[in-house]
């Protein structure tokens, strides 16, 4: 979708949103998959009531985009505009055992950065690409910890109120893989409380689960990390993997050989290639295992 209007275009400029007209979503995925819209990157978050005033006014539906690690894109033009916070610089600020981080930092520097300050428990989501504000939204987790865990408190705009709100640590339900955000809320800042830990502790830890994660996950190709959420007791990984479907291939959508629940782009992937092999995965597991898989990644448009 395309913002022409020279009214808004100007508007935008006012409100310190920066509009990148014709923006490939391939791009800003770790897929690598996706088609094109006009990207607006926010400098100031103060400006959200401002701007989705204007976009509502103008009928310009919108999708909020965080890292694009958990994302998949489908082809073409999008039928919307994607909103994306500027990472203000610093994007973390010490006070004690408490963090407060920008929802646009990167997940793994914001990690590294508390550890040199002594502060830890989140080692094991490492590895785990993209930003801290993806990975609340989602409550990521990963080596038997989950960021939930940490969250004191958390600046949101919510588009049910069109406001910016503050909520509680305790006032957010933070299930697995899943939170009681609402799809269109856009997670701000966060304060997180972190436990204090030696570096060079909170640095073993961090090897251990690099280790782990390099020896089970295809860390060096394009992916949204775990296609399927795994169903309550069991690896939905282990059962693609029983099914000899690892290699099984769409166009260039493929089941990773390393880890039966990463799909990775292997070349020049559509959207619709991943979907069918999506599609394909979900359909055999379900005759053999008749479990219903649920998505973990993200689809938009397709
Ligand atoms: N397994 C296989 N074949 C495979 C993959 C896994 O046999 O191809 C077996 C493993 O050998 C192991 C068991 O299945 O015995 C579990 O595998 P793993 O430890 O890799 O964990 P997982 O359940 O597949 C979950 C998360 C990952 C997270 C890891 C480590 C989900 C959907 N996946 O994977 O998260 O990194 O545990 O904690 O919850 C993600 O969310 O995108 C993600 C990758």
């Amino acid at each position: 979708m395309r913002v022409r209007d020279p009214g808004i275009v100007a508007k935008l400029a006012e409100i310190r949103v920066e509009l990148r007209q014709g923006t490939a979503l391939a791009g800003l995925t770790s897929l690598g998959i996706g088609g094109t819209t006009d990207l607006l990157r926010i400098k100031n978050h103060k400006s959200l009531p401002d701007l989705l005033k204007l976009l509502d006014a103008n009928h310009i539906p919108h999708e909020f985009l965080g890292g694009g690690s958990n994302l998949l894109v489908g082809d073409g033009e999008l039928p919307w505009v994607v909103l994306q916070l500027v990472r203000p610089e610093p994007d973390v600020v010490l006070d004690g055992n408490f963090a407060q981080v920008d929802a646009a930092a990167d997940l793994g520097r914001m990690i590294t950065f508390c550890a040199k300050n002594n502060l830890g428990g989140m080692e094991g989501l490492i590895g785990v690409p993209g930003t801290v504000g993806g990975a609340l939204r989602m409550n990521a987790g990963a080596y038997g910890m989950q960021i939930g865990s940490y969250v004191r408190e958390v600046q949101l705009y919510r588009a049910a109120g069109r406001k910016i709100e503050v909520l509680r640590g305790d006032q957010i339900s933070f299930e697995y893989r899943h939170t009681s955000f609402a799809p269109d809320d856009m997670m701000l800042t966060v304060i997180l409380e972190l436990p204090s830990k030696p570096f060079k502790v909170i640095l073993e830890g961090i090897r251990i689960c690099n280790e782990k994660r390099r020896s089970s996950q295809p860390l060096g190709q394009k992916s949204a990390g775990c296609i399927f959420k795994n169903p309550p007791g069991a690896s939905v990984g282990r059962m693609i993997d029983e099914l000899g479907l690892k290699g099984l291939c769409v166009g260039d959508a493929r089941v990773s050989d390393r880890h039966a629940n990463f799909f990775v782009n292997a070349g020049h992937a559509s959207a619709r290639d991943m979907l069918t092999l999506i599609s394909d995965v979900r359909e055999r597991v379900q005759k053999t295992y008749g479990v219903s898989l649920e998505n973990e990644v993200v689809v938009w448009n397709a």
